[in-house]
Order: C-alpha cells, then structure tokens, then sequence
C-alpha cells in the first residue's frame, strides 16, 4: 500500500455477501483490483461462467454489474494464497453458522472458518494490510482475528517480521437478499469499526466513491460488531411480534394489516417490517439471535438471553401453527391429498432457502401424508430435495402415494398443477403469485378446494364468486 491508496483487495469468500458486496465496490472503484477467493471450486466456476444466468447468486441487477466488470477490475478465483499476498486489503466475508457440537452448540457461532481465515492471512500476506470483518461476528471477535495475526507476527522471522503488520477493522454487512444491489448502492448507512483512525478513513474513503459522507458511521470495533446482531435482532422480532399479533387477531376477528398500518402510521414505530407471514427465514435473523443469547448466558445476563430467545421461539412455533391449521382445516388428515406449494425461497427475489419457513411447513405436510407439489421461480428443484430430504418424481410415478412421505414433484406450469389440487398454499411473496387467476384456479380444483396465504398475495375480492375456502394469516375475518 502506498500514499494510504488501496490498489488491491481481497475477499475471502464468495458467497451471498462476498460477490455482490465486491462487484459493487468494484463498479464504482475502476482503479482498484478486487480478488473474490474462494474454496469451493464449483462457487468459483459459476461466478465465471459465461451465462449470467448460472451465477451462483441470483439478485436483481448483480448479473448487469457483472458483465461490465468482470475480468476488468473483478475476478473470481481458488488462488486465495496468492490473492491474499497481493493484497492490501482483505475482506472476511465467510459462513458464520450456528455451532452444531461442542461448547455453545445450537447457539453460538462457529468461527472456524473465520479463524482458518485469519491463519491464512497471517501465513500469506505481505508488507502492511487492513483485514475487515465483513461476516457477522460475536461482540470481541476482533480480539481472536488480531491475536491469531499479531502471534503470527512474533513467529515470523525476524527479517519479515518488520514487513508484516495489520489492522483489524469491522465493517458489517446490512444487505438484504432480494435487494442486495440496492442496499449496497444506496446503504441506509455503512459502519466501520476500529481503534486506528488512519485505517478507518482509508476504508471510509472506498465507500465515499459512492456513499455520502453523513452515511459512513464510525464506531469502536465492539460497537460495530454489536450493532449488527442488534440490528437483527430488533428486525427478527418486529417479525415475531406481528406474527403473535396475528395470531391473536385470527381468533378475535381483526385483521392483522388493519393492525399493522394502524400502528405503523406512528413515526415512532414505523410502518417497515410489520407484513405478517410464514415466519422469518434466511440465514442470518436465527443464527444472529442465538448467537446473542449465547453471549448474553455467557456474559452472565440470563433475562436478557431470555428475551431474545422468545423471539426465536415464537418463530419457531408460529410455523408449526401454519401447518396444523392447514391440517385442522382439510378435516384432520393430508392422507393423499394433493397440495401445491407457491413458493420455497425464504423470500422473493432470492435463490437462497435457507431457513425458509416453507421448509418446515413442507416437511409437516408431507409427514401428515399430503403429496406436496412445488413451485419456485428460481430455487432449483436440487435444493429442494436437500432441504426436504426428499426426492423428486413425475407426478405419474407410482411412489406417488400417502404412505411414502418423502417424493415431491416439481410444478412446471402452476395452472396444469391446480387440476384436482385439493389445497394451494402460498408461501413466498413471488411477484408473479399476486397476478394468479383465481377463477382459472378455481375450475381445475377438487372440492373443498382450499387457499392458504401465508404471505398476504391474494386479492380476496377475486375469490368474491368462488366457492374457494380461504384463510389468510392473521385474517380474523375470515372465521
Ligand atoms: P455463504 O455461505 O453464501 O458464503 C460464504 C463462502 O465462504 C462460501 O462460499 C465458503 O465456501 C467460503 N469460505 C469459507 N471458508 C473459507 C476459507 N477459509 N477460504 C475461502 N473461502 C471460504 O455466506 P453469506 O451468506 O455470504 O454470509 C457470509 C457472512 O455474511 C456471514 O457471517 C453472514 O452472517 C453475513 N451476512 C450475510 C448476509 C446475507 O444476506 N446472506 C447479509 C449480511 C451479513
Ligand atoms: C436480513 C436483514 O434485513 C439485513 O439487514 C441483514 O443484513 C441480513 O438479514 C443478514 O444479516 O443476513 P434478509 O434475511 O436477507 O436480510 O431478508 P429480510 O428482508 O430481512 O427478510 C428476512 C425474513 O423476514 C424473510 O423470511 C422475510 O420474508 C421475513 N419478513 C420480512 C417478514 O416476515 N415480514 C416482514 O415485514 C419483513
């Protein structure tokens, strides 16, 4: 690095963070050349390939970005040693899941592959280098990245050693799936946090290419760590706390959005994140609260660790709450029933399933014996047999019966899948859903013919003359 001018970055990480967050960077900083590194090898060859359509992540406008800059000043590769020694910058932008064994497990975040990270580094890396926490991290993470690095120093020899010297800085992501280009063109703020003001404004003025100034917060480095498992936090239990709402108006007779606009028209509570659903999904709102209930248990603050786990908690069971209602309502049993699914992503506009309510509600389903019938605009039907543990027949096929619960079928045409369905049920906001044809629908249904809105999609006035049952969540209604 020289003149405090970064020229070279590397990310380590090319997933749903690591390659949009970079080729954003890259658009708007032609002179720097961005590395995104990765160990998976497949990762890296989708980020290449020639058909934009292939990219490993789907979000609207990233392939457009993409095609202008890669092979420019943006490049996908497995050569992470080599990419780390370049560079003056690296980005850590690894998975941060919820540890499955060990101290913690079920709770804390494994930082495993942050640590291999900071190893790596600490072997690679030339000269001075600023390494950012771009994953969400535990409150203190820092600490571990900067002892790893700073013993790494002492061990060099001692000729190197004078070359070798780093800065640790956290600067989380805020992204939502959906509209990661957006969010990263237009961040409602980015947060850097640091001891070393010089590393700080070198970092500052990357995003100030595109950012105004009065966005770029900064914080010391626990702050910043802290903010982002609070932002989180505070977004996942609006969730929770509009779904127990529902909940409570499907058994009095009002009506969740009625609520919801009614509270949201206050300032001080704000009308975002209040639509009611099938529970919240994705890879972070979990993780990120248990991780801040482990932390609060560890740092000896129970109630607090309590708190935040309700949240959770709450999700958890409002989900169970959807696919038993669906039970109760097709008279107690699914045996054979036909059921078709709108939706698996864990919300529109995304490829990603992870931790999608559709998940657990499919998977109740098809224990009741449903035969469960699956649309997704862009999930592929590989993943699907992944999170089901489930696999993929013709609808034709002779396993299609009620005593096997674990085939599914995939709906090419949504219209043809509605013949003799006895259910539909809607469980991701695609945009294409809210134009379906009800009435269409409607003639190609076994009677009872039933709709389930978990998402809110559905203009009721256009089932006024069907003879369609119809429940929507927390519509009290309806009953
Ligand atoms: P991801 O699983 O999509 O991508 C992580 C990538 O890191 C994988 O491709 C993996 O192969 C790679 N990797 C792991 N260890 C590596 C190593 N040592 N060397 C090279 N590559 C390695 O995860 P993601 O969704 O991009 O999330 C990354 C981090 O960002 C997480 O901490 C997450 O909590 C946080 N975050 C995610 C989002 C989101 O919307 N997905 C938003 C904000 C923050
Ligand atoms: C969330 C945060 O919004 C981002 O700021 C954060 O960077 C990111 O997590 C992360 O750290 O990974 P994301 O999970 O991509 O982003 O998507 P959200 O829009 O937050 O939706 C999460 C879940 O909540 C989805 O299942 C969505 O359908 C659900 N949701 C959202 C509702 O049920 N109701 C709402 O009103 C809003």
């Amino acid at each position: 690095m020289s003149n405090n001018e970064i020229k070279n970055i590397c990310c380590i990480g090319a997933g749903y963070v690591g390659g949009p967050t970079m080729a954003v960077i890259a658009k708007y900083c032609p002179e720097i050349q961005i590395n995104v590194v990765d160990t998976n090898k497949e990762r890296i060859s989708a980020w290449n390939h020639k058909e934009l359509s292939n990219l490993p992540v789907y979000e609207p406008g990233l392939a457009q970005i993409i095609s202008t800059i890669r092979g420019k000043n943006l490049h996908f590769s497995c050569e992470i040693q080599k990419h780390i020694s370049e560079a003056d910058m690296i980005f850590i932008s690894v998975n941060t899941p919820t540890k499955t064994k060990g101290i913690g497990a079920g709770e804390a975040s494994d930082l495993k592959w942050v640590e291999l990270c900071a190893r790596q580094v600490s072997h690679y890396s030339k000269g001075h280098t600023i390494v950012v926490e771009k994953s969400t991290l535990p409150v203190r993470t820092a600490e571990v990245i900067k002892n790893i690095l700073d013993n790494s120093v002492s061990q060099t020899k001692k000729d190197e050693r004078i070359a070798k010297t780093f800065d640790v800085l956290s600067n989380p992501e805020f992204l939502s799936e959906g509209t990661a280009i957006r969010d990263l063109e237009s961040p409602d703020r980015v947060l850097i946090g640091g001891d070393n003001k010089k590393a700080i404004n070198i970092l500052s003025k990357i995003y100030l290419s595109w950012v105004p100034k009065h966005k770029v917060l900064h914080t010391n480095i626990w702050s910043s760590e802290l903010a982002k498992l609070t932002a989180n936090a505070f977004l996942a239990q609006r969730i929770s706390a509009i779904n127990s709402i529902a909940a409570l108006c499907e058994t009095t007779g009002a009506d969740v959005r009625e609520v919801a606009r009614a509270i949201g028209s206050d300032t001080r509570i704000g009308e975002k994140f209040l639509d009611s659903s099938p529970g919240f999904g994705g890879s972070c709102f979990k993780k990120d609260i248990l991780n801040l209930v482990y932390l609060a248990k560890y740092f000896g603050l129970p109630q607090v660790a309590d708190f935040w786990q309700g949240v959770v908690e709450l999700n958890n069971w409002h989900q169970k709450r959807i696919s038993k209602l669906i039970v109760n309502k097709l008279f107690g049993t699914l045996s054979g029933k036909k059921i078709i699914i709108l939706g698996f992503a864990f919300k529109a506009n995304t490829n990603d399933t992870r931790e999608s309510a559709a998940i657990q509600i499919c998977k109740d389903l098809m224990q009741e014996g449903a035969i469960l019938h699956i649309h997704d605009p862009k999930v592929q039907s590989s993943q699907i047999c992944i999170d089901l543990n489930a696999n993929l027949i013709d609808e034709n096929d002779q396993r299609v019966n009620s005593e096997n619960n674990n085939v599914w079928i995939e709906v090419k045409d949504i219209y043809h899948s509605f013949i003799d369905a006895d259910a539909i049920v809607l469980l991701t906001n695609w945009e294409e859903y809210s134009s379906i044809n009800w009435e269409l629908a409607s003639t190609k249904m076994r009677r009872p013919g039933w709709i389930f809105d978990a998402r809110s999609i559905v203009n009721q006035e256009d089932l006024a003359n069907l003879d369609l049952n119809f429940w929507r969540v927390g519509d009290g209604s309806l009953n």
